[in-house]
């Protein structure tokens, strides 16, 4: 087993040796189609284009932490095929695309506008976005902030993101979460906004993918959500058992990803709402832009206990006043990756659907 992990490690990189090099996606993405783009405010972003063929809408891939435009290989290798437009950029702070590292730069109204600068750039009047994690507190963001830009939101493991949500203290919400689901889901915000967080991961990569990417996701519950369980946990190096469902080339591609980036960018995803900047930021968002106008697509991951589906169903639900669609998958939080098939073929379905009320 060891053997075959580092042969298939070895064989990764040296395979990829200048898809690594450059950044870039490995396949399903056609290296000659990512791009950069120095959006309005100075900061580059690199990201994944296919053109689409005629009549067909341009799907906007949004991920989450701690990953890149790679985390949407099989929407990828599915969506191309079929002629869609795609647009997949690698987040603020990951991959080819700055890593600033002033958390004021994270906030929602600022990464909103470059999304729209991509599409400004790209002459895609409205897309369809699809989202997962964090992703889709930006893809929520830009329904409250450029609604004419997007034809439907579709959300993965996290729901609709209330303009309202980081509202409640940070602290305030910890107790809210223990009163209602009996333990902290998320007390490692804690440890992920704090200093040196950063360093602390990198030394510890191997725990760290076994309890981002486990088995039995149940023990996120013990050993991810509640307050310091992450961080013992990790700097323990505790080993579990990994899903089955990323392959060691590409958990290898995955982790070098992370390596080469580090994460003191990508954890201002974090500080911005352990602390107060997005909740600040978002007292920006126009009341009548609150509710979306537009299909909503979600689809809960009913085992993921950190973005607990119910919560984000319930969400989901009052999120549009047109057609909500939610549908439910047995899978911890990386859906798009543990059902892949499922996935593209109900998020098909919902995107065809749209001609007749987008
Ligand atoms: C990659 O994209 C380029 C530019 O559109 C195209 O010429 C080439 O055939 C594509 N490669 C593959 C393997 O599809
Ligand atoms: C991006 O554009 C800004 C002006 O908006 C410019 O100052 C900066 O040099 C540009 N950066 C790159 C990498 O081209
Ligand atoms: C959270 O709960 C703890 C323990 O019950 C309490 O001491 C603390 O004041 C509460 N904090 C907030 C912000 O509600
Ligand atoms: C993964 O979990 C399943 C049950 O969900 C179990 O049957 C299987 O043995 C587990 N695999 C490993 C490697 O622990
Ligand atoms: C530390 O590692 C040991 C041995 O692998 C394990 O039994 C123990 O549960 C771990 N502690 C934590 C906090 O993960
Ligand atoms: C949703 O609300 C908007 C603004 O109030 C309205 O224009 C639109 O017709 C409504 N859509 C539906 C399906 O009710």
């Amino acid at each position: 087993m060891l053997f075959q992990v580092l042969s298939s490690l070895l064989l990764a990189l040296t395979a990829g040796a200048s898809s690594l090099s450059q950044v870039d996606a490995p396949a399903p993405f056609n290296s000659s189609l990512f791009k950069d783009l120095n959006v309005s405010r100075g900061l580059n972003y690199h990201y994944y284009a296919v053109p689409a063929d005629t009549g067909k809408p341009t799907l906007l891939f949004l991920h989450g932490f701690p990953s890149t435009s790679y985390d949407w290989r099989h929407q990828v290798a599915f969506f191309q095929e079929k002629g869609y437009g795609l647009l997949v950029p690698d987040l603020l702070g990951y991959g080819g695309t700055s890593k600033p590292l002033d958390p004021q730069l994270y906030v929602s109204s600022l990464v909103t506008r470059d999304i729209v600068d991509i599409l400004d750039s790209e002459s895609i009047d409205q897309a369809v976005v699809v989202a997962h994690d964090w992703g889709s507190k930006t893809a929520s963001r830009l329904a409250h902030y450029f609604p004419e830009r997007f034809l439907s939101y579709g959300f993965l493991a996290v729901g609709y993101v209330p303009p309202t949500f980081f509202a409640t203290p940070y602290e305030e919400r910890l107790n809210l979460s223990e009163a209602v689901l009996g333990y902290k889901n998320l007390g490692y915000w804690d440890f992920f906004s704090s200093e040196g967080a950063d360093q602390t991961i990198l030394n510890h990569l191997d725990s760290l993918w076994d309890i981002l990417y486990p088995n039995d996701t149940t023990r996120t519950i013990t050993d991810w959500s509640p307050l310091g369980a992450l961080e013992a946990f990790i700097t323990n190096d505790t080993r579990i058992a990994p899903v089955d469902y990323v392959t060691p080339e590409e958990r290898a591609i995955q982790i070098e990803a992370i390596r080469q980036g580090g994460l003191a960018a990508p954890l201002n995803w974090y500080k911005i709402v352990r602390g107060t900047l997005e909740g600040e930021d978002d007292q920006g968002i126009s009341p009548e832009n609150a509710l979306i106008h537009r299909p909503v697509f979600f689809g809960a991951a009913l085992r993921d206990y950190i973005s607990v589906a119910p919560i984000f169903v319930a969400g989901a639900l009052v999120s549009s006043n047109s057609t909500v669609t939610i549908r439910e998958y047995n899978s911890g939080h990386w859906v798009q990756m543990a059902f892949p098939d499922e996935i593209n073929s109900d998020l098909l379905q919902w995107i065809e659907g749209l001609g007749s009320d987008a």
